[in-house]
C-alpha cells in the first residue's frame, strides 16, 4: 500500500513535471526564435552595413542568419552574436523568449534603453556580453537568479544605481564579472563579490567604489584570476590574506587612496604576470619578495611615497618588459641588473632620488635590446651618459634630464626610431656636433637639450634633422654664432627656444 501510494506520488510528480515541460515546449519552438529575432531586428533603427536588413530574411532558416548559430538537433537558436555590428537600437524584449540562448553577445554596438526584464527567462544562459554600448537603468538583481550563468560583461555602458547584492549569489557559477566603466553612484565596495568560490575574473574599474578591502579578502575565492579595481576611492591597506587568491595573475589597484606598506605576501602569487599599485599612498620600500615572481611581465608602482633602494632581488624577473616607479622617493644607485634583463621595453625611473653613475657596462642580458622608452629624467644622477645607449636601437623615448649627467653627448644617430630626446637640465659640455647624429632619427619630434654648458655653434646639419621635428629647445646653451638659415628646412617647428645663448644674426628670413 505504502509503495503504491509511493508510485502514485512519482508518476503524479512525473506527469506534473511533463505537462510544465511540454507546455514550455509548445510555447516556444523554432518558429517562436523567428518571431523574437524578427521582433529584435524591428527595433533596430540603424544597421549601415546591411548585416541584419539584408540578411535576416524568412526566405532562409534563421539558422543561417549573420550573427545566428542554433542547436544541431532541435534547430533552436543557442547564440547570438552580433559584436561590432554597428547597430543602433533596443533590446526588444522578444530576446527573452529565446530559451534556449546560450550566449549573448551584442558588444560593441550603439544599443540605447534598458535591459529587459524578459532575459530572466534565458535559463541556460551562460554568457552575456553587452558591453561597449549605452545601456542605461540600474544593473538588474535576476543576474543572479541564471543558474548557469558563467560571464557577464556590462563594462562601458550608462547603468546607473548600485551594483545589486543579489548579483553575488555564492550558489552561483559566475567566473566572469566586467562592470568597468559604468556611472554607478558613489558607495561601499561591495563584500559579497569576495563570497563567489567560482569566481575568476572581477573588473570593477571606474565604478565610484569606496571603503576598504574586507581583511578576508581571498578566504572564499580562491580561483581568483584577476582583480582589476583601479579608479575608485578604495582606501586602507592591502589585506596579507591576499595570499591566499594564489592563481592571481592581473592585479590591479591602481588610481585608489590605499596606503601602507606593500605587503610582503604579494610575492608568494608565484603566478601574478602584472601588478598595478601606481598612483597611490604606498609608503615603505618595494618588498624584495618581489623577486620571486618570475612570471611578472609588468610592474606599475609609480606615484606613490616608496623609499629605499630596488632590491637586487629583482634582477629574477627575467620577464620583465615594463618597470616603472615613477614619482616616489626612491634612491641609491641604479643597480647593473636593471639594464641586463633583455626583455625590457619600457623602464621608468623618473622622478626619484636615485644617485650615482650608470652602471658603466651592462651584462650580456642587455635590456636594451628591447627597450623602447627609457626615463630617468629628475633624479641626482650624474657621471657620463653611456655609449651603450647608443646600441638601444629599438628606443623611442629617452629621457635624461634634470640630473648632473656630465661629459659630451655621444652620438645617438643609431636610435633610428628615436621620437623624444631630452636631456636639459644637466652638465653635458663639448659641442654641438651631436645634433648632426641625430639627422638620421627620421621619427624626431622633441628635442630638449636646454641648460647644459655645450659651448659651440648650431651646426649647418640642423636642416637636415627630422622634418616632424615639432619643439627644439637649445636654451641657455652657451651657443655662440650664427643660426644657420637650415633651419627653416624643418617645418614642423612650432616651439624654437634659443634664448639665453650667445647668438648673433636673426631668425627672420629663415623661417
Ligand atoms: C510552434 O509553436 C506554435 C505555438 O506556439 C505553433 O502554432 C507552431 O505550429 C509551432 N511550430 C513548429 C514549427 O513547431
Ligand atoms: C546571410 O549571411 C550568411 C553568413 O554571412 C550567409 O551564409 C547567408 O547566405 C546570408 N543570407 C542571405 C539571405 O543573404
Ligand atoms: C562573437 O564574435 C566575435 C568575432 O566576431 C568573437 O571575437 C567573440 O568571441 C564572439 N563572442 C562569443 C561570446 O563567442
Ligand atoms: C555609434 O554612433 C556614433 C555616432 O553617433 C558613431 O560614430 C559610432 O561609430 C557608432 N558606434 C558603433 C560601434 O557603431
Ligand atoms: C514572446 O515575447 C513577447 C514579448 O516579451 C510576448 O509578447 C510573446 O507573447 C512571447 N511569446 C511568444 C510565443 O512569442
Ligand atoms: C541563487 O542561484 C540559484 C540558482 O543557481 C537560485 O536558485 C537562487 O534563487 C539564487 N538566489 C538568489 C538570492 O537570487
Ligand atoms: C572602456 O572605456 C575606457 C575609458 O573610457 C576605455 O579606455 C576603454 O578602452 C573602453 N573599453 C572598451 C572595451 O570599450
Ligand atoms: C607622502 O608622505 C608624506 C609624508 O609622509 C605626505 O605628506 C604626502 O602626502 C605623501 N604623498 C603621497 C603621494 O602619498
Ligand atoms: C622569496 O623571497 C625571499 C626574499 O627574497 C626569500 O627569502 C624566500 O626564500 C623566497 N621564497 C620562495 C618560495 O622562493
Ligand atoms: C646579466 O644577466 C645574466 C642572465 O641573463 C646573468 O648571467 C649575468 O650575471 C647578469 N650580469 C649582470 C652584470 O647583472
Ligand atoms: C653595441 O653592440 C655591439 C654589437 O651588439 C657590441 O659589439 C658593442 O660592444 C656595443 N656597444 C656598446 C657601447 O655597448
Ligand atoms: C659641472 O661639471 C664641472 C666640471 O666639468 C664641475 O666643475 C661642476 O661642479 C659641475 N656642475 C654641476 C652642477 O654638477
Amino acid at each position: 500500500m505504502e509503495n503504491l501510494c509511493f508510485f502514485i506520488v512519482v508518476v503524479t510528480l512525473l506527469l506534473l513535471k511533463c505537462s510544465t515541460l511540454c507546455s514550455a515546449r509548445n510555447l516556444f519552438n523554432s518558429s517562436t526564435d523567428e518571431d523574437a529575432l524578427l521582433a529584435f531586428k524591428a527595433t533596430i533603427t540603424s544597421d549601415p552595413y546591411g548585416i541584419l536588413a539584408n540578411n535576416w530574411s524568412t526566405d532562409t532558416s534563421i539558422c543561417y542568419w549573420n550573427g545566428v548559430s542554433c542547436g544541431i538537433k532541435h534547430r533552436r537558436v543557442t547564440s547570438l552574436n552580433l559584436s561590432r555590428f554597428h547597430l543602433r537600437g533596443t533590446v526588444a524584449p522578444h530576446i527573452g523568449n529565446l530559451t534556449f540562448l546560450r550566449s549573448l553577445d551584442i558588444n560593441s554596438n550603439n544599443f540605447t534603453g534598458i535591459l529587459p526584464d524578459e532575459l530572466s527567462n534565458l535559463r541556460r544562459l551562460k554568457e552575456i556580453n553587452v558591453g561597449s554600448n549605452f545601456f542605461t537603468g540600474e544593473i538588474p538583481s535576476w543576474f543572479g537568479t541564471l543558474p548557469e550563468l558563467q560571464h557577464i560583461r556590462l563594462n562601458n555602458n550608462t547603468f546607473t544605481g548600485k551594483i545589486p547584492p543579489a548579483l553575488f549569489n555564492t550558489t552561483s557559477k559566475l567566473q566572469t564579472l566586467n562592470l568597468q566603466y559604468n556611472q554607478f553612484t558613489a558607495y561601499s565596495m561591495p563584500y559579497g563579490i569576495f563570497k563567489m568560490s567560482s569566481i575568476r575574473d572581477i573588473n570593477l574599474r571606474g565604478c565610484s567604489l569606496s571603503g576598504t578591502l574586507p581583511s578576508d579578502m581571498c578566504n572564499n575565492t580562491p580561483k581568483l584570476k584577476t582583480l582589476d579595481l583601479s579608479r575608485n576611492q578604495l582606501y586602507g591597506e592591502i589585506p596579507p590574506n591576499i595570499y591566499k587568491c594564489r592563481d592571481l595573475e592581473d592585479l590591479r589597484l591602481s588610481f585608489n587612496h590605499f596606503d601602507g606598506n606593500i605587503p610582503s605576501e604579494i610575492g608568494t602569487l608565484v603566478n601574478l604576470k602584472l601588478l598595478a599599485l601606481d598612483d597611490n599612498s604606498f609608503g615603505g620600500g618595494i618588498p624584495k619578495q618581489l623577486g620571486n615572481l618570475t612570471s611578472l611581465n609588468s610592474i606599475y608602482l609609480g606615484v606613490n611615497n616608496l623609499t629605499g633602494e630596488l632590491p637586487q632581488e629583482l634582477s629574477n624577473l627575467a620577464y620583465l618588459e615594463i618597470f616603472s616607479v615613477v614619482n616616489n622617493a626612491l634612491s641609491g644607485s641604479i643597480p647593473s641588473f636593471m639594464f641586463n634583463i633583455s626583455t625590457l621595453k619600457i623602464i621608468n625611473l623618473q622622478s626619484n632620488h636615485f644617485s650615482g653613475s650608470l652602471p658603466s657596462t651592462i651584462g650580456m642580458g642587455f635590456s636594451f635590446l628591447n627597450l623602447e622608452m627609457l626615463y630617468l629624467g629628475d633624479n641626482r644622477l650624474m657621471g657620463p651618459i653611456p655609449n651603450y645607449i647608443t646600441n638601444a636601437s629599438k628606443l623611442t623615448q629617452l629621457a635624461m634630464h634634470q640630473n648632473s649627467f656630465s661629459g659630451s653627448v655621444p652620438n645617438f644617430g643609431n636610435l633610428r626610431l628615436l621620437q623624444e630626446l631630452r636631456i636639459w637640465e644637466n652638465n653635458l659640455t663639448g659641442d654641438l656636433t651631436f645634433l648632426s647624429s641625430l639627422t638620421t632619427c627620421q621619427y624626431l619630434q622633441v628635442l630638449q637639450i636646454s641648460t647644459n654648458p655645450l659651448n659651440g655653434a648650431l651646426p649647418t646639419s640642423i636642416g637636415n634633422l627630422s622634418t616632424s621635428l615639432k619643439e627644439f629647445h637649445a636654451a641657455e646653451c652657451e651657443i655662440m654664432g650664427a643660426i644657420p638659415p637650415e633651419i627653416g628646412n624643418l617645418i614642423s617647428l612650432q616651439i624654437l627656444a634659443l634664448y639665453s645663448n650667445q647668438l648673433t644674426g636673426t631668425l627672420q628670413n629663415h623661417m
